[in-house]
């Protein structure tokens, strides 16, 4: 570049900046009137709906756009398509204060010339472990047709880092073939929710973390989510790829804890050592902690498998092995297999025959979601081998029994409404979700098992009453002999 060439680039480039300097002001004037700051979720999953109803709480104008016109129509009756305490009130008194309002347009949303735009479309796994960005790519491609004034387009699925970069190309594409100059910024605003306690986590987060390429977005987003934290601690301002990165790196720096804990329990049950003695002894350790070190059967859900399997992926793609990464991952799915060698095992390999009952079969307890839960696979493997299968779950029955018909498994099995039932009437228990219910089970409920034994892939129990019952325990690393 030449000096002139240099003095031009350096004029366009400030102009650019001036000009969306002006144009952040529009939302800089709102966001010091909750109820003039308008927000655009686009996705009404989890994380859209959760985000929506908690902005919508603090007075925020919220719409939020979603094209399933059944989830639209449930959600205008106040039905919300998953399992999640304290959302139903929240959805209802947003939409009847006025703060909340659901549509199947995004072209009229966007006409209302929200401040906010938040990015909420699901980001599953492809085949190859790393993340399918159809429709975060659609929806930028439809914002960029429908925004009518400047606006900051917000990231919060969980996607690679880049993935803002494509948005904002995405949307200037299509602003460029409507040949409008209207000037919007990107940012990325990963959610730290966890299924079960979202509503808690968003309205008394640990952090906000906010990634963007300006010091006035990151101060405009800051203002958004002052209302929900108590110090300006709280809210971490970073480039875009660090937010990006760090979304990945949480969920995987917690999958790393599970997975070193239940490799400490195979290895904890080998040498005579009781797993949770260990944790504690650890966790006492302010520099480890007690967090998500708990072992058991392996760590499910929609999250932690996905982003672990996109993170590995992401460091292919940028030619930088994630061997540790990788090998959490290997160490989970190995932990399913090491239970269910134990279940075969204490039946010298046949279980054909055997009434088996299941507790739990959510991938954690509070929530009906069974996507990646161990539940799947450990029963599958005693139906394949002949076994009865009798199943409860205090919420998620119905969605695994939905699952089991769609997949047309065959072989036996039920779902039962009560733990009693179970209790009853089968060989042996399989504990899989740690629910309040199960934990508050005495060792005598399980005493007319006719094989008398509890599998427990949860180590909810106290091992000396459980064999003080006459109960043979199978736990994850607490096997020590006594
Ligand atoms: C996780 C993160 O905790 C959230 O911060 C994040 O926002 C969310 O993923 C997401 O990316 O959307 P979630 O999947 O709802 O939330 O569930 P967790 O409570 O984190 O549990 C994940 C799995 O780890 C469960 O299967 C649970 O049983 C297992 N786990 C957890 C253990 O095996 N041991 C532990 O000590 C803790």
């Amino acid at each position: 570049m030449n000096v002139k060439e240099t003095i031009l680039y350096s004029v366009v480039i400030a102009s650019i900046g001036l000009s969306n300097i002006y144009a952040r002001r529009s939302v800089d004037d709102a966001i010091r009137n909750p109820d003039e700051v308008k927000i655009v979720m686009i996705g009404a999953g989890y994380v859209g709906l959760v985000t929506g109803a908690c902005f919508a709480a603090k007075q925020y104008a919220v719409t939020v756009v979603e094209k399933d016109q059944r989830k639209i129509n449930a959600l205008h009756n106040r039905q919300i398509p998953f399992y999640e305490p304290d959302l139903v009130d929240l959805v209802d008194a947003g939409f009847r204060r006025g703060s909340l309002k659901f549509s199947d347009n995004i072209a009229s949303a966007l006409a209302s010339a929200p401040h906010f735009i938040f990015l909420c479309v699901g980001t599953p796994p492809l085949p190859d472990g790393s993340a399918d960005l159809t429709f975060v790519r659609q929806a930028a491609q439809e914002i960029g047709a429908n925004l009518q004034e400047y606006a900051i387009v917000i990231t919060k699925s969980t996607v690679p880092v880049g993935s803002a970069d494509m948005v904002k190309a995405e949307i200037q594409n299509q602003l460029t073939l409507r040949n409008t100059d209207i000037l919007f910024d990107v940012a990325s605003n990963p959610e730290f929710l966890k299924e079960g306690e979202a509503v808690k986590d968003f309205f008394e987060p640990d952090r906000v973390v906010i990634g963007a390429g300006s010091e006035q977005v990151h101060t405009l987003m800051s203002a958004l989510y002052r209302p929900f934290v108590k110090t300006n601690n709280q809210l971490i301002c970073m480039n875009i790829p660090s937010a990006e990165l760090t979304k990945y790196a949480a969920n995987a720096m917690l999958a790393t804890r599970i997975s070193f804990m239940n490799q400490m329990a195979l290895l904890a049950d080998k040498v005579g050592a009781d797993v949770e003695a260990v944790r504690a002894g650890i966790a006492s350790d302010t520099r480890i902690g007690p967090e998500f070190l708990k072992a058991g059967i392996g760590y499910g859900g929609s999250c932690f498998p996905k982003d672990v399997t996109a993170l590995a992926d992401m460091g292919r793609q940028h030619d930088q092995p994630m061997t540790l990464i990788e090998a959490v991952d290997a160490v989970n799915l190995a932990q399913r297999e090491y239970f269910i060698k134990r279940i075969f095992d204490h039946y010298n390999g046949n279980v054909a025959g055997k009434t088996i009952g299941i507790l739990g079969l959510a991938f954690k307890p509070n929530t009906d979601d069974i996507r990646c839960a161990p539940s799947i696979d450990v029963m599958k493997a005693l139906i394949a081998a002949g076994a009865l299968v009798v199943a409860y779950d205090p919420v998620a029955r119905e969605n695994m029994q939905r699952m089991f018909e769609q997949e047309g498994i065959k072989g036996q099995y039920c779902f039962v409404n009560a733990a009693i039932e179970i209790l009853h009437d089968a060989d042996a228990v399989i504990i899989l979700t740690q629910w309040d219910e199960f934990k508050r089970l005495p060792a005598q409920a399980f005493a007319s098992l006719r094989d008398k034994v509890v599998f427990d892939g949860r180590n909810i129990f106290d091992p000396i009453s459980m064999t003080s019952a006459g109960l043979t325990y199978i736990t994850i690393g607490r096997n020590m002999p006594r």
